[in-house]
This record gives structure tokens, C-alpha cells and sequence, in this order.
């Protein structure tokens, strides 16, 4: 308790300059190819320069059996490890760290798909009504040695650690949710088996990389599914401590999904919406926990920080709007992030803020979040 936002500390593993990181925000911006694109670092500068603590990249791909967007950045080839150790050193150099998110988006595609689309079970996904296939127990072993090769380029490529990504809807996340995941086998079945994917790869990753080198998760505290189906806190609870015993170095905690009754990117009307799970998970759990989801407040962060046993925040849409917001609160500009939480951000061309659109390509960014986001 009483933690400040802008001290020093070590967290999960990484020695940071302040308590205030970028939660994973997916760039839309890779190179065809998957390489790191020269607006991709850009924004990685920007933050960097803007006192961001802590930088958690987009999901980045690396499966055989994934089906990313052509804009995700892949870490599937050691060919990746050379752009993205440019990357790192530019955040490196700036002082600030960097953590890479590791992802398989499993059945939750919201574009065509490249190949085959696998998932715990054949239940149909909500977003996209596809029927995906089941993963057999050798393609499950398959991806998590792929976790592990992928954490191994990461370490190469001087990331200071790594993030799975176990929220929102993808895969990992089915994995761990009793709607989603039907399975009989060691894999499926109780909140205890449901979890043991997500442990293999932390294990994986620790075996390959070395004990010391810090693995992360995201997850949610619920998906906050409708008619409360599917995973919710009390699930979470029992990942979180099944992880927190295999040595997860932090959690960073989510929810929702973009089926549930809450995406994780909740309207303005919501504020600092997952701090009652992250509060309750840290009296349950060792794991330094991160909390995200509607923060946009410096006031709401000391508080958070000063009278919980929460270790840091993150945000996602306040950066993408205010890069320098940390630099800006730190230097005693108070005023509030100035994200109004439209979601405009969500944009396959480049994740920028709607609001410096301007003419055609802000009349298609508008039709496009009108068919979703802006439809509820
Ligand atoms: C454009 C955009 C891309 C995102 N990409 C990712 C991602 O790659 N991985 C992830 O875990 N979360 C992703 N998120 C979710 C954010 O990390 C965060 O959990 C969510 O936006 C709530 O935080 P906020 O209120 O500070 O924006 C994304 C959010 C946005 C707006």
C-alpha cells in the first residue's frame, strides 16, 4: 500500500521508472510480411518520450494454426527477430521497457480467415457464428512449444519480458471458460483443468527462457457473458491462483469480450470498471496485479495505487489519443485524459485516434464503427 504513481519499482520481474504502463493496443500498422512498420515505432517513440512506464506491445502472432490480420506483426520466424530488436532499442534507448503480448485469436476472428480455425471445442463463436474445430492434445502440445519458440525470439529481440494473452475471447481465454471449453481431457472440464494451457506455456516459457525471465498474463476477472454464462470471477480466482503458484510474474486484469454484455472497451459512462476484482484477487493471490479498463483519472490512479495493494495501471485508449498523458500528469497538468472512450481507435487501417481523422478516411473510420461498435 501507498504506492505513488511516478516512484520506481520492480514489477513482475521489470524494474520500472514509474506505476503508469500501455496495456497491450493492437497497431493495425504491421508490414505485409508481419514486420515492424516505421508508424509502429513511431508510436512507441512518442510513448516512450510521453513517460509511459512501461510499454505492453499489441498482440503479436506466431501459430501455424492462427489466422491473424494481415496488419498483426508476427513473431512466428526468427527472420522477426532483428525488426523487432530495432523496436526494443528505440524504447531501450529512450529509457522506458517493453513487454511483448503473445496471442493466438483462436475462433474470435473478425476478418477472413487464412486457414483452418481451431478452438478448445467446436462451440460456435458469437462474434462471427464460425463453428471452428477442436484441437487435438498434439496440437495443443504443438502450440504451446510454438508460445515457448516464440518467447525465446522475444527474449533474443530484448523485450523485458513477456505477456500471454489470456482475455477477451481469444484463445487462451476460450481455454478457460466452461462455455466455450467442453473438453474431457486433462485440457477441459473444471476450472482447474481449464487453466492447465495457460500453465503449460508459462512453464514452457520458463523452461526455455530461463526461471528469471518474466512471463505475464492478461486475463479477464469475467467475460462478463450474457445470462452470466461462461467465465466468471470465481473461475478466474481459481486461474489466477493456479498461476500464481506456477510462478506467473504479474497479472494484469481484464474482462470481457466482444460478445459479452461488456467488451473491454467499455463507454465513457464506466470508470476504473475491473478495480472491485482486482482488489479482492490481490488479498487471494502473491502476483503483483495490474489493473485496466476505463482509467482516466491521475487522481483515480493515486488513489487506486495509495490505499490498495494494486502495483500499477494501464491504459490503452487514453494513449492512443494523449501519448505524452503520463509526461503530461508529471509534469502537473492534472486535467483529465482527453479520450472520450468512442472506440475510434478500432481501426484495421492504423490504430489512431478518430478524432485526427479528416475527410474520406474519417467518413469510412465513422461507417465502419456504426456496423459495430457505436451500433449499441
Ligand atoms: C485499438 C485497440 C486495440 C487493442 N488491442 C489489444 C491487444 O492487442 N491485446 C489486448 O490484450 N488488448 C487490446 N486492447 C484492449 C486494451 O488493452 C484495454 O484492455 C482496453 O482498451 C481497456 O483499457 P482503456 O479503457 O484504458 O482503453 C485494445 C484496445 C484498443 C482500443
Amino acid at each position: 500500500m501507498s504506492k505513488t504513481p511516478f516512484e520506481s519499482a520492480t514489477i513482475g520481474g521489470i524494474k520500472v521508472k514509474n506505476r503508469i504502463f500501455r496495456s497491450a493496443t493492437h497497431e493495425s500498422t504491421a508490414l505485409p510480411g508481419g514486420g515492424v512498420s516505421k508508424a509502429m515505432t513511431d508510436m512507441y517513440q512518442d510513448l516512450t518520450q510521453g513517460e509511459v512506464g512501461l510499454i505492453i506491445t499489441g498482440y503479436m502472432s506466431f501459430s501455424k494454426e492462427d489466422n491473424p490480420t494481415a496488419s498483426t506483426v508476427l513473431i512466428g520466424d526468427d527472420a522477426a527477430v532483428p525488426g523487432l530488436k530495432a523496436l526494443t532499442e528505440t524504447v531501450h534507448q529512450g529509457g522506458g521497457r517493453i513487454v511483448t503480448q503473445l496471442a493466438h485469436v483462436g475462433s474470435q476472428l473478425t476478418h477472413p480467415p487464412t486457414g483452418a480455425i481451431f478452438a478448445p471445442s467446436d462451440v460456435v463463436d458469437p462474434v462471427n457464428g464460425i463453428k471452428p474445430e477442436p484441437f487435438s492434445r498434439e496440437q495443443i502440445q504443438t502450440l504451446v512449444k510454438e508460445f515457448g519458440d516464440a518467447a525465446v525470439r522475444a527474449k533474443a529481440a530484448g523485450f523485458d519480458g513477456v505477456q500471454i494473452h489470456g482475455a477477451h475471447g481469444y484463445l487462451v481465454s476460450k481455454f478457460l471458460s466452461p462455455e466455450f471449453n467442453l473438453r474431457e481431457d486433462e485440457y477441459g472440464g473444471t476450472p482447474e483443468k481449464n487453466v492447465r494451457v495457460a500453465v503449460d506455456i508459462l512453464k514452457e516459457i520458463k523452461a526455455r527462457c530461463g526461471a528469471d525471465y518474466p512471463v505475464w498474463i492478461k486475463m479477464n476477472c469475467s467475460d462478463f457473458g450474457r445470462e452470466n454464462r461462461g467465465f466468471a470471477f470465481e473461475g478466474a480466482l481459481v486461474a489466477a491462483k493456479a498461476l500464481d503458484d506456477a510462478g506467473i510474474d504479474a497479472i494484469e486484469l481484464s474482462g470481457g469480450t466482444f460478445a459479452g454484455e461488456h467488451t473491454p472497451c467499455r463507454s465513457r459512462k464506466h470508470g476504473a470498471y475491473h478495480l472491485e476484482y482486482a482488489k479482492q484477487l490481490t488479498r487471494e493471490i502473491d502476483t503483483p496485479v495490474i489493473l485496466v479498463g476505463g482509467i482516466r483519472e491521475i487522481e483515480v490512479i493515486e488513489k487506486i495505487l495509495g490505499d490498495t495493494d494494486i502495483e500499477a495501471i494501464s491504459l490503452s485508449r487514453p494513449l492512443i489519443r494523449e501519448p505524452g498523458l503520463v509526461g503530461r500528469w508529471k509534469d502537473g497538468d492534472r486535467s483529465k485524459a482527453a479520450c472520450v472512450a468512442c472506440n475510434g481507435c478500432f481501426n484495421p487501417t492504423g490504430c489512431v485516434c478518430f478524432f485526427t481523422l479528416e475527410g474520406e478516411a474519417r467518413a469510412a473510420q465513422k461507417h465502419r464503427l456504426e456496423q459495430f461498435f457505436w451500433k449499441k
